[in-house]
Parts: structure tokens; sequence; C-alpha cells
């Protein structure tokens, strides 16, 4: 049995909740969160006991230690803080990503968890989700050959980026972290696992070219229930929480609601951030960036991030020296060509494989974390902390190259950070 205890009780520490509450080897022992609404779903949903529900996360820790290991879930900003204790109370942590949002305390909870010798895991889910699983596989299994290089886009979805990147809870980098972090470690942190070596040097452009107030519309309001123009205006907040009322990301207060006339009163009140113009928002994250990669094994990759795609998905072209790889997440389609030996389709849609979650992702990788956390041997632990920082020096680079124009930067490591 694995007892665990949940720090950030929104959409993804209740997402694990519910893996949790389904396996009957883990059990959910103690949940901290500001917001008194949540800890009484942890009671109601979850069964958490009253006296094991804080508000404050010092008087979990206060308790002394209550459960096998910590999950943290809580805003970007707050993992650091959030997550040293636990590492000093003697627990093992399943640590959303990012790390954290500052690279010296990303350094900083690596380093404590080595010295503690305590187990960390980051969620980086890519690695666990089938489509990355099957793409990984077919690498590994060297019918393409050797990876010489990799083009990945991350199409973000126009209605997900209005959502999380203007007018949510990731849509200013003084207050969260910038997107190439906030989204994009993801990318960096897959497309490494994929090439299999460690990014030598990395490049990038990127600003925020559109979603701001020289581009709004003539006669468009400040709020989109005002907008003379909203019945025309895609990103109408109306319109995007009325095709897609379960996208409640970094937001439960303010967009949870049981139907959608309840729903439609939360976006008219204009305290509400998400009922804004996606023109007229406090965002400074980027809406388009591109990242080059150069690898320790001459291997290049390429990533493209962008918002102006109707779906959210990631697309994928591998090149190997014996052939290619070409998926789509969402449609679950990889197709594998081999030089002068055809191709052939993988619809992993027709596999009867659970896609819940970034691809069935999630709960795989909780269930990893459990066993690696139980001592058990030949646990596959993708995302330790360790490998998992790779791609936050990664995201710190690119990030430093993109405010100097595009300068190539090292990717720096131990003394030289
Ligand atoms: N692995 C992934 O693919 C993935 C996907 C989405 C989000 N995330 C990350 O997961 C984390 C949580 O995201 P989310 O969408 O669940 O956000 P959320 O806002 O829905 O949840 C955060 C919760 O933390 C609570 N909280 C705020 N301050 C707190 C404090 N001081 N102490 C305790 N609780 C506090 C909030 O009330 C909220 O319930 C973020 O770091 C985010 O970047 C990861």
């Amino acid at each position: 049995m694995t007892d665990f205890a949940i720090i950030g009780f929104g959409s993804r520490g209740t997402l694990f909740a519910g893996y949790i509450k389904e396996n009957a080897n883990m059990r959910l022992t103690a949940v901290v969160d500001v917001c008194e609404e949540q800890l009484v779903l942890a009671q109601k949903e979850y069964g958490v006991s009253a006296d094991r529900c804080y508000r404050d996360y010092r008087d979990f820790y206060r308790a002394g230690k209550i459960a096998d290991a910590v999950i943290v879930a809580s805003q970007d900003a707050d993992h650091y803080a959030h997550t040293i204790p636990a590492l000093e109370a003697g627990y093992d942590v399943l640590l959303e990503k990012p790390v954290a949002n500052r690279l010296e305390d990303c350094i900083g909870i690596r380093d404590k968890a080595n010295a503690l010798h305590r187990k960390v895991m980051v969620c980086h889910v890519l690695r666990y989700s089938h489509f990355y699983d099957f793409v990984k596989k077919i690498i590994d299994g060297g019918e393409i050959g050797r990876v010489i290089n990799i083009n990945q886009t991350e199409n973000v979805g126009y209605w997900h980026y209005a959502h999380s990147f203007i007018r949510g809870a990731w849509r200013n980098s003084d207050t969260s972290s910038p997107m190439i972090l906030a989204k994009c470690c993801h990318d960096l942190d897959i497309i490494t696992y994929l090439i299999g070596s460690d990014c030598e040097s990395i490049s990038s452009f990127g600003n925020l070219t559109y979603f701001k107030e020289e581009n709004a519309p003539n006669g468009s309001a400040a709020y989109c229930f005002k907008c003379p123009l909203k019945d025309k205006c895609v990103f109408n907040c109306l319109k995007i929480y009325n095709d897609r009322n379960w996208m409640v990301l970094g937001s439960r207060s303010q967009l949870s609601a049981d139907c959608m006339e309840e729903l439609e009163e939360k976006l008219k009140d204009e305290n509400n951030p998400f009922s804004r113009c996606v023109f007229r928002c406090d965002n400074n994250v980027v809406d388009h960036q591109e990242v080059e990669m150069l690898y320790k094994n001459g291997a290049t990759a390429h990533l493209t991030m962008t918002p102006f795609s109707e779906e959210c998905t990631r697309t994928l072209n591998v090149h190997g020296t014996a052939g290619e790889i070409e998926g789509d997440m969402e449609k679950k389609m990889i197709s594998v060509t081999v030089f002068g030996k055809g191709r052939r389709e993988i619809d992993l849609a027709k596999l009867g494989l659970d896609f819940h979650c970034h691809g069935g992702g999630d709960k795989k990788l909780l269930n990893d974390f459990a066993e690696y956390i139980s001592g058990k041997e030949n646990i596959r632990a993708l995302t330790t902390i360790d490998k998992s920082i790779e791609s936050h020096l990664m995201c710190f680079a690119a990030e430093k190259s993109r405010l100097a124009n595009g300068k190539p930067f090292e990717v720096l490591r131990g003394e030289k950070i």
C-alpha cells in the first residue's frame, strides 16, 4: 500500500486523486490546498479525513511524516517552497512540471533530493504516453537506423492557448513561467529522450506578436460578454467554454460550474480573468517560438510552438539513417518508412489502449512512481529528477537565447551554471 499526500488539489491534484481512488494499492491520506472548497471535495469525493486536510502546507509538514510520498501539484512558482520541506521530512516526491520556475530552484530541488537520497520523479508524462512509447520502441528497435534529426511541432490549439496562456495561470512569466518552460519543457524532454544524447547548444526565436491590444478588432470590447463582435470571434470565452466546458486547468474556482448557465454567469463578471478579451489581457508570454538544438552525438532537432492550430496536438518527424517516422499524437497515428522498403501505418486507436489524459501517460507515470518508491527492481523510472533536469537546463538556455535574438548558447551543467 502506498500512502499519498497531495499539495495543490486543483486540476492535476484531483486527477491523481482519481487514479489513487481506483487503485487498491494506493491511498490518499492528506491534502493541502488554500481553497476550502477543494478541501471539502477531498473529504467528500476522496475520503480524506477532515483532520488531514490543510490550508497551509506548513501545518501539513508540522504533522510529521503521515504518508509515503507527496504529490506536488501546486502552481509553478510554489513548487520549490512546497517540495524542499517534503524532502527534508523524508518524503519521496512526485513533482509536477516544471520542477520550478527559476533555474536556481530547479537545481536546488535536484541537489537536495540527491543529498538526502529521496526519490523524485517529475511529471514529464509524455515519456509514458502510448504514442511516444511506440516511437521510442521503434527507434530502439533499430529499423530506422541512427536518429539524425527530429522535427516536432507543439500545436497548442487556439482555444487552449487562450485559456491557459492569455487569460489563465501561465499567461505572465513574472508570476508563473516563460512559455518554453511552462509548456515546452515536455517537448525538449521528449526530443532529448528520443535522441538519447545530451543537448550541447541551443538557440531560439519567438515573441508575443498577435495577442496584444494593437491587434484588437475595431469596435471590440474589453470583455466578451459586452463585445458586439462576440458572435464572430473564435476567442469568445462564452463559446470556448461552451464547446469545452471541461477545460478548467489552473482555474477551478473561476470556472467550475454545475451547468452552462452557472458558468455563463461567472463569465459575466469583470473580475473573472477568463471573461477578458484575448487582445486586452496582462499576458506577456510568447505566442510563437522556434527552438534549434544541437546534441553531443551530432544529431539536431527543431521545435515549433504555435497556438495557431485547430487541434491541441504534437506532430513529429524523426529522420534516421535507414528510415523515418511520422506521427500525430492526437490522431494516434504513427507511420514508419524504411528506405526502399515502403511504409507501414500504426493506428494506435485500434489497439484497445487507455488514452485517458496525455495519451495514457498520467496514470502509467503514477503507477511507475509508486513501484519506484516501493523499492522494486527493474522499474522504468523514466522521469527521475536527474533525467528531468536536462530539459529544464535546455529551457533556460533557450529563453536566454530568445531574449538575445536567437544567439546560440551552450547548455550549461555542473560547475558551469
Ligand atoms: N504534467 C502535465 O502535463 C501538466 C499539465 C497541466 C499542468 N501541469 C502543472 O501542474 C501544476 C498544477 O496545475 P493545475 O492545472 O492543476 O493548476 P490548478 O490551479 O488547477 O491547481 C493548483 C491548486 O493549488 C492550489 N494552491 C494555490 N496556492 C496554494 C498553496 N500555497 N498551497 C497549497 N495549494 C495551493 C490552488 O487552490 C489550486 O487548487 C502546475 O505546476 C502546472 O504547470 C502539468
